[in-house]
């Protein structure tokens, strides 16, 4: 992945926490930031995929730029807490939180236990309470900072077998507002962007029935699935002094679908 609409060195002196950092659209958001010159460090729940994943991106972007693996599941507040604290001794003080770990499958409401939509709900929505309270606590009170919260679409067109992630990203969505409405005069920035359907990703594969793909893509405006660098542009344009006046934001970057899925 290269982007060269920014400038290479724009987020040099910041430092990055970025959950769900592992792999697919967070891993490509973790390449977007190291690439500008930011610290990363990623947190998630598999050890072996954060360490090869680090590994290669530092092999890869050999500009200076630290990315280092903390191993962490974002439902426990403790763990997490440590696992922060243990990111900013060695990336740095953290200015900017990506929330990024999720949880998804598909499942018909009649087929989803109270503790399935639990679950969902608490990698989504409580992990991201849980991260984005501790780097307040942390760092960004003091100092300001930058959350950008990964949300989807589903909500919006409340699509058949996502109750659990629709209504945990509605809940994201939410809390966005909240948080920046409350963090607003300790500037403090919060967003949330609305990913649509975006190639080469699990939720792709996972939770798309291949026969419907080609329908799909016809129906969306701009006749195109999305790429994970589009999402991590979005991350870029956020943590960019261009987006100093946006806050609280819902951010659908969607290629227009949210408004024609459904439509034939
Ligand atoms: C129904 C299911 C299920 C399924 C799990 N459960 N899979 N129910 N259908 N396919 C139920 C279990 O039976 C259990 O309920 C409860 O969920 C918790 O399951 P565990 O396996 O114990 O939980 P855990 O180990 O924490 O795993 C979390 C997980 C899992 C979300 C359930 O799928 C996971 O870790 N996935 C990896 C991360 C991931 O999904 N990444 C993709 C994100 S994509 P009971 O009642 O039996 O105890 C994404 C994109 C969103 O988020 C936007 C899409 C467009």
């Amino acid at each position: 992945m290269s982007n060269k609409t920014f400038a290479d060195n724009f987020l040099r002196g910041h430092s990055a926490i970025v959950t769900g950092g592992g792999s697919g659209i967070g891993k490509g958001i973790v390449d977007a930031y190291l690439e500008h010159g930011c610290n990363v460090a990623i947190v998630g729940r598999k050890k072996d995929r954060l360490d090869a994943t680090a590994a290669e991106l530092m092999r890869k972007h050999n500009n200076g730029t630290l990315c280092v693996a903390v191993q962490a599941d974002v439902r426990d507040y403790k763990l997490l807490s440590e696992a922060f604290d243990n990111a900013a001794k060695q990336i740095g003080r953290i200015t900017i939180l990506v929330n990024g770990a999720a949880g998804n499958f598909l499942a018909p409401i009649t087929g989803l236990s109270s503790n399935a939509f639990k679950t969902v709900m608490d990698i989504d929505t409580v992990g991201t309470f849980n991260a984005s309270k501790l780097a307040h606590e942390k760092w960004f009170k003091e100092n300001g900072g930058n959350i950008i919260n990964l949300s989807a679409n589903l909500h919006m067109t409340a699509q058949v077998l996502q109750v659990h992630a629709g209504a945990a990203k509605a809940a994201i969505d939410a809390m966005t507002g909240h948080m920046a409405v409350e963090w607003g005069g300790e500037n403090i920035r919060v967003n949330s962007i609305c990913i649509g359907p975006i190639d080469e990703t699990e939720g792709f594969s996972r939770l798309l029935p291949p026969n419907l793909i080609e329908d799909m893509r016809q129906n969306i405006p701009l006749l195109r699935f999305g790429k994970i660098q589009d999402i991590a542009n979005m991350c870029l344009y956020l943590s960019s002094p261009a987006s100093s006046y946006v806050t609280g934001a819902i951010i659908k970057v969607d290629g227009g679908s949210t408004f024609t899925s459904g439509c034939s």
